[in-house]
């Protein structure tokens, strides 16, 4: 594979990263990844995609770019975006037949992307949750304060037996001057997902800092796109032109674990 012209990856004492190569290669690709776990292509349920010819658009992009497998995660938002295992499964069967008529070779799973109010709190006890894998949960939270009840709901999560990952930790302002609250999500058994366009400066210069930071103490286990439209896909490309690139390439991420996996 394609990472292991890199070599291993290492962590020094203090669980920091050590980058080993500093050239990118001239074929570079998202295929050492091979998964994606966050993303909004389902059409006309969430913010994403607004109709399937953006979506296959979209997708035959993240072809191209070399995934092989996507887990989407459409918003279940109650107040914005009410989705249920019902509607995420209709579209998911509707991209997939998509994918096929378009040969698109993609293998495309759906979970969600739950925002933590008090729906979500009800919905914990009344139905499965859709995973990511086994019992992994992505779940975001207010940008704008900390929610009260978070560390509540987590703790009612892992007591349901579900593994929270928690989405772009780096967009919460509010934890920017709190950087000890990161790794204290990751010692109370939550994992972190990064937005890899966070490394751009695409939503701000402190999200960058803060997902540098992150990344050089190594406390990220999965990244995403967060794909919503098409103008991503050129910064995810744009990304692979970049000294950025040789660093999600030197970084343990667990993603393609989630390649092969029939089911979440
Ligand atoms: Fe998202």
């Amino acid at each position: 594979m394609f990472f292991r012209l890199f070599g291993k990856k290492k962590k020094d004492e203090d669980g920091a990263l050590q980058h080993h190569n500093s050239e990118v290669p001239g074929n570079a690709d998202w295929s050492f990844l091979g998964a994606d776990m966050h993303s909004h292509f389902i059409p006309g349920i969430d913010d994403g995609a607004k109709d399937m010819a953006e979506s296959i658009a979209m997708l035959r992009a993240m072809e191209g770019l070399g995934y092989n497998t996507i887990v989407t995660t459409p918003h279940v938002m109650s107040d914005f975006y009410p989705n249920t295992r019902q509607t995420i499964e209709a579209g998911l069967k509707q991209v997939q037949d998509a994918l096929k008529e378009n040969n698109i070779n993609i293998t495309l799973r759906a979970a969600a992307e739950y925002y933590i109010d008090e729906y979500f709190i009800q919905l914990i006890d009344q139905e499965p949750l859709l995973t990511i894998r086994n019992k992994e949960v992505l779940v975001e939270f207010s940008m704008m304060y900390e929610p009260p009840m978070l560390n509540d709901v987590l703790y009612k999560l892992q007591s349901n037996g579900y593994q929270p990952i928690i989405a772009h930790p780096e967009r919460y302002l509010f934890f920017h001057k709190e950087l000890q609250r990161y790794r204290q999500f990751k010692d109370r058994g939550c994992l972190l997902q990064m937005n890899m366009l966070s490394v751009t400066g695409h939503y701000g210069k402190g999200i960058k800092q803060v997902a540098e930071q992150l990344l050089a103490k190594g406390l990220y286990d999965y990244c995403g796109s967060d794909m919503h439209h098409e103008r991503h896909v050129g910064v995810l490309k744009a990304i692979t032109n970049t000294k950025d690139y040789l660093t999600f390439v030197n970084y343990p991420f667990l993603n393609s674990r989630l390649c092969n996996v029939s089911e979440g």
